[in-house]
């Protein structure tokens, strides 16, 4: 049929050379999804089921980076989110309801946390927290209607590694799920299901970005029953993931292994630096044996990544800290971590959460790539500062 040009701008005939390849996933925008003929329409949101419907439930894109988490993990399917804490919401608003009741650890991402506290209570979920240390001892914190335990080993800033297997056990023996952000192995330096977890999740944001410009979350569910709760209120929710953003993932992936492996060197050198440094009272690293929980991160994990705290002696007041993060040159100030920039942020423990003891002597470090000598070099000049 003859076309007007004003037609032509949406029914081109225009023609292209087919059978292009490269080693770049293509980037696959797209909300309207089209159906071969009137019979075939459907809104369903498992595409792996029905074929693709609609672009809430992810493009080939999006659907690409979430069958390379899932493959990494090991686990039965993967869904992405757009950041790591609509992940954890996700999760908590599709698989508890009313009347359950879930167990927390105090050194819980911060947002996670207030999720529970604000979110989950106000719909009559019963929250609980308890000590991240403390392995089958939280046996004693369950009742009737505890349905899920969250974990997240090392837990954010005071860095307390889990007895995960022993929590699963306990958690499994009372008909509860494990739900774990597993956001600083990467998904890849401790597998979560081969020690009892049920659900994990990560904020892509970190390291598979891995370059601070994108934020993203990643669900991984050992078996298919949890990935039909979550899918379906993904639908319902209704949080879809930039593909453009999941590009920049997938690209993200092709580099993982060897960034980590040049993170994990020089943060543990900096770390065995620093915990020989007469102003630090304490290195909170997994990989080192004045963390909380070092044992386990020796059993369980494969490696260990950029991010670490240390707490400075009782006798640094909360300005001397503070000057300290703000002499430095190279590491900038800011949240979210993993990317090639090495961060400090300190942070007040009197007013905000569990450790007390922690105080304001707490800085929470993200090393980056930066030469690991220059690193040394900024940090020694602002631990000299403080006299
Ligand atoms: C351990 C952990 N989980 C989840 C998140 C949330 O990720 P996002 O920033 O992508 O929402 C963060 C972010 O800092 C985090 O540190």
């Amino acid at each position: 049929m003859a076309k007007n040009w004003k037609t032509k701008l949406i029914h081109s005939d225009a023609k292209i050379p087919k059978g292009f390849r490269s080693l770049s996933v293509g980037v696959q925008r797209g909300s309207t999804v089209l159906f071969p003929d009137a019979a075939s329409v459907k809104d369903d949101w498992d595409q792996y089921e029905v074929g693709y419907t609609y672009g809430l439930y992810g493009t080939p894109t999006t659907l690409e980076l979430a069958a390379r988490i899932c493959e990494l993990e090991g686990g039965f399917r993967t869904l992405i989110t757009p950041g790591g804490q609509c992940a954890i919401s996700l999760i908590n608003l599709a698989l508890l309801k009313a009347g359950d009741h879930v167990l927390i650890p105090e050194s819980v991402y911060t947002p996670n946390r207030k999720f529970a506290a604000q979110v989950l209570r106000r719909f009559g979920v019963e929250v609980g927290f308890y000590a991240p240390e403390g392995g089958a001892g939280i046996q004693t914190l369950f009742r009737e209607n505890t349905r899920m335990v969250w974990c997240e080993s090392p837990g954010s800033i005071t860095m307390e590694v889990q007895d995960v297997p022993a929590i699963a056990e306990v958690a499994h023996r009372a008909g509860a799920m494990v739900v774990m952000d597993n956001t600083w192995s990467a998904g890849v330096y401790f597998d979560a299901f081969a020690h009892g977890v049920d659900v994990t999740m990560q904020a892509i944001t970190k390291y598979v970005g891995g370059h601070s410009d994108l934020l993203l979350g990643s669900i991984t569910t050992r078996e298919e029953t949890a990935w039909r709760r979550l899918g379906a209120t993904q639908q319902l929710v209704g949080c879809a993931a930039s593909p453009d953003d999941c590009s920049l993932a997938l690209r993200g992936l092709k580099t993982l292994a060897v960034r980590l492996k040049a993170i994990e060197d020089a943060t543990l050198t900096l770390a065995r630096w620093l915990s020989e440094r007469p102003e630090i009272e304490r290195v909170l690293h997994p990989a080192l044996p004045s963390c909380p929980g070092h044992e386990f991160w020796k059993r369980d994990f494969r490696g260990s990544t950029g991010v670490f705290s240390i707490v400075f002696q009782p006798r640094f007041s909360k300005a001397q800290v503070q000057g300290f993060v703000d002499k430095l040159e190279l590491f900038e100030i800011g949240y979210s971590w993993a990317g090639v920039t090495s961060l400090a942020v300190a942070y007040d423990f009197h007013a905000t959460r569990g450790r007390p003891e922690y105080g304001h002597r707490i800085v929470r470090l993200n090393i980056g790539l930066e030469d690991v000598d220059d690193l040394k070099a900024d940090l020694r000049v602002a631990l000299d500062s403080l006299g």
